[in-house]
């Protein structure tokens, strides 16, 4: 831990910007002139990327007295033979021995090797003034002067944090999402930082596993769409060259959100039709969009660990899909094929991803270090390199970092700019989900009182989320400081009960309940800390953590009205709560701006338009459970049987055969596309434009959508189809088309969707791409059980 700390201490906060232009043409010819001047070891030099964390003032200051000793151990400049233990220094000493170290390592590891030609990327580096040094030893002070692209994970938001991208993707809003990624992407640019490593892409079933926080959901038709958006968003619309745009990297290739049993880095089991049909086409869409990079994954498909896949990384992306960007490994996942038992050592590892299409490596410098004898041993082809390195240069051109390589650093600070505050409220709004609002509970009457209590009402850090290395807690603006802000003229009580969200203390609960009765209304803020998802943090049950339903059964008791509000990293099982509430409001980690955003919906300025981006599961045993999974040949009735109906010694086949759980019977607890709002919706008149189409025809599916009561507010229309009958089985629904639509309090609006027979297309029983003639069914309708339903043909 204490280890992990120094290293991630340190990170550097910095602003500046290129100015605009440069010299988009002719990038292969400049590839291939800058290519025939490079020697073996400067085209290695070019696949190796590098981690850098700054020991600076900051980081130094950061440092507990603990950390400062193992450092010092550590690195052999005490507590050694002949040298003071750092228990006989004093602090000043020891800062003092710390910044030379650094400053040596510095110059060993990183500025040297670069002007030598060894090392295309850094990642983690956020200091312009740092950035522009090294830069400088890279244009300036190498053979060839070419500049380095510099990675960070900027994956909700640089400074100004967004909802983690599960919460992005409820708002089913591509436009807010692509605005969400240029506001990071500018932010992240004016530090130097030119490069991030999102959009997540891995398709997500299994609330267990802690990265679902950063997944698009469960659905790769709105993966796709909302992926593409980001990439717009980091990639300046498509023009990578634009001074406030940085490269995307589309991850993790392949398979990896499909971890055995949720538990991070496990093996994925994906066959064939599945991969083609939900893995894959989320990447190829974003690919489309003009994704500069990707990065492999950690685990091994059915026993290929997908660093050393030279099906996806070859015939699929390249060949297939036409991809010209760069490929680089995740973080030391050349190195694990060993832990793998894929490669014996280092060596042969490198070998592997070198031949499997592996550009650029991230930390582990195998490449470098290995790569020059296994070309002199025939082992890898020089042209193997060679067009590695034709990858990494074009994109390089392409962003035109030889002609900005450096920062700004005397233009103003754009953190935390008001418009990038305002479009992070803007996202918590629209990514919230409400997922009960009995008796009309929400929204709340100014003039009431409220009794705030709950762990997660004021928590600065966790409400960020995870992946947050660069947004300050300071900034965040909690519930407790939204009423304190723009909500000052609520009258409330506040009383935790709990400090955090996995504390078992119950000693409070008293005042918890003295707080609810002494209110008109509890608003109970409950969830998880933000360390309890994202990378490493899978969790095997995904109830309320600690005793926080305890807490909510506690303020119930009071017999006042209960709005629970969650705020957590992934779906969770909260049907045992909710009879404790009368209304829940659900944000995955909201972000910067969550406080005043939860408010605006609790208050009704603004009205809830989220919809769930992944199943809620009842029990933590259905999962997987998701939406658009195959038809069964037994599927279950409408009803079926529960524990207690089941008669004592019933008959065998008594239960009808079909499949679901005893316990917990067929269905999830909310379904995906699943939100309410304070309008209510009616959908009806769904038509068709034509009974049946052609090969290469559209169908326009009309519906009038109602806004049928008295407030106005926004819907996700969602359109599924179901190909009946397929070379391979087909899933019961699949997602095709959604749309928000505003509708004033009675207004009731005609909405259209265009399916052309492409949409239907899917890799069959010959893994090939086509549309399969024959019946579709096709609903419209407001969540993935919508009832709305038609039928249509497509015809040879
Ligand atoms: C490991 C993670 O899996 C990946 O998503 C991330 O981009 C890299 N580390 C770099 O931090």
């Amino acid at each position: 831990m204490k280890v992990r700390k120094l290293g991630l201490l340190g990170v550097f906060i910095l602003s500046g910007i290129f100015p605009a232009g440069y010299a988009q043409n002719n990038v292969e010819k400049r590839v291939e002139d800058l290519l025939s001047k490079m020697t073996l070891e400067e085209k290695i030099g070019q696949m190796n990327q590098v981690s850098f964390f700054a020991v600076d003032d900051k980081a130094i200051a950061q440092y507990s007295d603990d950390d400062m000793d193992t450092f010092l151990v550590r690195m052999g400049i005490a507590g050694g033979q002949g040298q003071k233990k750092p228990s006989e220094m004093t602090k000043a000493e020891k800062i003092a021995l710390i910044k030379a170290e650094a400053a040596k390592m510095l110059d060993n590891n990183i500025t040297q090797p670069i002007r030598d030609g060894k090392i295309g990327s850094l990642l983690n580096i956020t200091d312009p003034v740092m950035v522009n040094r090294l830069q400088k030893a890279a244009m300036d002070e190498s053979r060839l002067g070419i500049p380095m692209i510099i990675g960070r994970d900027v994956i909700h938001g640089f400074k100004t944090i967004f909802p983690i991208p599960l919460g992005q993707a409820a708002s089913f809003n591509p436009q807010l999402v692509e605005d969400g990624a240029r506001i990071a992407a500018i932010e992240a640019r004016s530090t130097g930082v030119n490069w991030t490593f999102a959009p997540m892409l891995d398709i997500s079933r299994d609330a267990r596993w802690g990265r679902i926080a950063e997944s698009l959901g469960e659905d790769p038709y709105l993966g796709g769409q909302l992926g593409a958006a980001m990439v717009r968003g980091f990639q300046g619309n498509g023009n990578l060259g634009d001074p406030n745009a940085i490269a995307a990297c589309v991850k993790h290739f392949i398979g990896y959100g499909a971890a055995e049993g949720g538990r991070d880095y496990n093996s994925t089991n994906i066959p064939p039709h599945l991969m083609r049909n939900i893995y894959l086409p989320p990447f190829h869409n974003s690919i489309k969009a003009g994704a500069a990079t990707l990065m492999t994954s950690f685990n091994d498909n059915d026993g290929i660990p997908a660093s050393g896949n030279d099906y996806i990384l070859k015939s699929i992306l390249r060949d297939e899909w036409k991809f010209d960007g760069f490929v680089v490994s995740d973080w030391a996942s050349i190195g694990e094929m060993i832990a793998h038992g894929f490669a014996k050592n280092d060596k042969q590892a490198a070998e592997i991803s070198a031949n499997a299409g592996l550009d650029m490596e991230m930390v582990t410098g195998a490449y470098l270090k290995y790569l020059p004898e296994l070309i002199k041993e025939g082992k890898v082809a020089v042209a193997t390199v060679d067009n590695a390195v034709r990858n990494i240069l074009r994109i390089k051109f392409r962003m035109g970092l030889f002609e900005n390589p450096y920062v700004d650093t005397n233009k103003a600070s754009v953190m935390y700019a008001d418009a990038h505050m305002k479009a992070a409220r803007q996202a918590a709004v629209e990514s919230a989900i409400l997922l009960k609002n009995d008796n009309n509970t929400l929204p709340l009457a100014e003039s009431k009182k409220i009794a705030i209590i709950g762990p997660m009402a004021n928590a600065p850090h966790d409400q960020l989320g995870t992946w947050i290395f660069d947004g300050d807690k300071n900034h965040t603006v909690t519930p407790i400081g939204a009423l304190k802000g723009d909500y000052k003229h609520i009258r409330y009580v506040y009383e935790p009960a709990l400090d955090f969200s996995r504390e078992k203390n119950t000693a409070n609960f008293e005042k918890a309940k003295q707080a609810a009765a002494s209110a008109d209304v509890a608003v109970v803020f409950l969830g998880e800390e933000s360390i309890l998802s994202g990378e490493a943090h899978s969790l095997s049950n995904i109830n309320l953590i600690g005793v926080q339903s305890e807490l909510l059964k506690a303020v119930k008791s009071t017999g006042k009205p209960v709005v629970l509000v969650i705020m957590a990293g992934r779906p969770l099982t909260i049907e045992r709560d909710l009879p404790f509430a009368d209304a829940v409001l659900f944000n995955f980690h909201p972000g910067t701006m969550g406080g005043p955003a939860i408010f605006d919906l609790l208050f009704g300025k603004a009205n809830p338009s989220g919809k769930l981006p992944a199943t809620f599961v009842r029990e933590v045993g259905q999962i997987p459970m998701y939406y658009n999974h195959n038809s069964t040949g037994r599927p279950a009735p409408e009803k079926v049987m529960g524990l207690d109906e089941i008669e004592l010694e019933a008959g065998q086949t008594s239960l009808g055969n079909t499949s679901f759980y005893l316990d917990s019977g067929k269905d999830p607890l909310y379904p995906f596309g699943f939100g309410l709002s304070y309008s209510t919706f009616e959908y009806s008149g769904l038509t068709l434009s034509s009974a049946s189409i052609p090969m290469n025809g559209t169908l326009t599916a009309r519906v009038t959508l109602k806004n049928t009561s008295n407030v106005d507010g926004t819907e996700v229309a969602q359109l599924y189809v179901q190909d009946i009958v397929g070379s391979v089985v087909r899933p019961v629904r699949e997602l095709k088309g959604f749309r928000r639509v505003a509708l004033k309090a009675g207004e009731s609006k005609i909405i259209e969707f265009k399916l052309s027979a492409d949409d239907l297309s899917f890799y069959g029983r010959d893994l090939i791409k086509r549309t399969e003639a024959g019946d579709f069914n096709i609903w419209i309708g407001g969540d993935s059980n919508a009832p709305l339903k038609s039928t249509f043909s497509v015809t040879e």
